[in-house]
């Protein structure tokens, strides 16, 4: 049964075609006329659709950071039900007030398989966060493992916008907007509030979520760069519009100020025959970053690595930036090549989607992750510092690994789950010793 579902899933999502750019005002319509012209909100919008307007950032918001999307849907989303508390799962937000902030550098292996069938919903996983999600400040480190499809079950969430980063196993994700998938080495992003179920492309499916409860994730500033590089506007994916006109029970599980809730509707809310504005799901292939770095000594700081960045109030200070590690060339002339030893004000989650990372011989898995809190200090591993120092220095491709980074402005903090965690790896610490003395006065 799930084979033929995961099947049914892949057919869909090869065919899907979307709309390309990043921020853009995009307009849809799944059946011809649906999309009223010349005006939001007609006397009677087409083919006896409501209109009905998602707002994404407050209606005074400047221009630039203003996001909205009109909907055009069979049913409007008001006509529900009462919300109820629902079971709780092993999903966490903010205010994180299970555990003290711990100052050591910290490894998790994957997230273990689940038991029994386990969908996206029910497989997400939280390690831990900061800042608050009723204030709409800070992020969330989620994990997930699903080994089946969401039924008749749709999941929103008002709390953040979700950035999900598949490790294993692809992702159809059907959302109020229209479709996508996602696959490892892709990045797909539900805005806040808007309404998805999640299928599967393969029998399991793995990775990283970031839940972003701040300002949404938009494009770095490029300064000298220029007018190109890093991730282009171009290569983000926006889904076309598809609706379900689905008569019956749909759960709708809706993520609240840290709380799920529950309402049982009689029909699917995915039901948006047309809409238009730029509050809408993207997906992005990660292989297709323009990665930049020196071509003389050193290297940059690997904020030169950012896909995605959420500001905060501070200038050049972020909530959050998504960055990844993607393959590249390293030239540099008398440099050491892997990333340095450092100590950072800001807090780095790091994960792996495939390979290896160039930092770390081994023990940093796919799948798994590692936590350097504020002012922890990191770095190479001896194995990579060994070798790194008595390299030569000839140009070099590592085309070996996809890492990436959720850095943050806040130390993060642990979920008892993620502290107790089986999968949490003892002795981490001792990926730096014997690091000896070279000093020779
Ligand atoms: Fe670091």
């Amino acid at each position: 049964m799930t084979g033929t579902a995961n099947e049914q899933a892949r057919k869909t999502a090869e065919g899907l075609v979307y709309a390309t750019g990043f921020g853009n005002e995009h307009s849809s319509e799944a059946v011809p006329g649906a999309l009223p012209v010349g005006r939001n909100a007609p006397q009677r919008a087409p083919l006896g659709l409501y209109a009905e307007q998602l707002s994404g950032s407050a209606f005074t918001e400047p221009r630039a950071t203003n996001h909205r999307s009109w909907l055009y849907r069979i049913r409007p989303s008001a006509a529900h039900p009462p919300f109820v508390r629902a079971e709780p799962r092993a999903v966490r937000s903010a205010p994180f007030t299970e555990c003290v902030p711990d100052p050591n550098r910290l490894r998790w292996n994957p997230l273990p398989a689940p038991e029994g069938p386990t969908d996206f919903l029910d497989g997400l996983w939280t390690l831990g966060g900061n800042g608050d999600a009723t204030q709409r400040s800070g992020m969330a480190v989620h994990l997930y493992h699903a080994n089946s499809a969401m039924d008749r079950r749709v999941f929103s969430d008002a709390d953040g916008e979700l950035l999900i980063v598949p490790e294993r196993g692809g992702l159809l994700l059907r959302t109020e907007l229209g479709l996508l998938r996602a696959v490892p080495g892709e990045v797909a992003l539900i805005p806040r509030g808007v309404r998805f179920r999640v299928e599967l492309l393969d029998a399991t499916a793995r990775g990283y979520v970031c839940e972003n409860y701040g300002q949404p994730f938009r494009l770095p500033d490029l300064g000298p760069i220029g007018a190109n590089g890093l991730a282009n506007a171009r290569d983000f994916r926006a889904p076309v519009a598809a609706y379900e006109d689905v008569e019956g029970p749909v759960e709708v599980v809706n993520k609240f100020c840290g709380n799920l809730w529950t309402a049982t509707y009689d029909h699917s809310p995915l039901d948006v025959v047309a809409w238009h504005g730029d509050h809408v799901p993207y997906v992005y292939d990660l292989r297709c970053f323009n990665v930049i770095g020196s071509i003389s000594y050193d290297h940059p700081d690997p904020s030169i690595f950012t896909v995605l960045t959420s500001p905060s109030d501070t200038p050049g200070l972020a909530g959050v930036d998504f960055v990844v590690f993607a393959p590249r060339w390293l030239v540099g002339e008398d440099t050491f090549r892997p990333p340095y030893f450092h100590r950072n004000v800001m807090t780095e989650y790091m994960g792996l989607i495939e390979g290896a990372y160039d930092a770390k011989a081994e023990g940093f898995v796919p799948g798994g992750g590692s936590l350097h809190n504020m002012m922890s200090a990191h770095g190479p591993d001896r194995e990579t510092f060994d070798r790194a120092s008595a390299a030569e220095l000839v140009p070099q491709k590592i085309d070996d690994g996809l890492a990436f980074m959720f850095e943050t402005r806040w130390p993060l903090t642990l979920t008892a789950q993620a502290r107790d965690a089986g999968h949490l790896q003892r002795g981490y610490d001792d990926v730096w010793q014997g690091l000896q003395r070279h000093f020779r006065p």
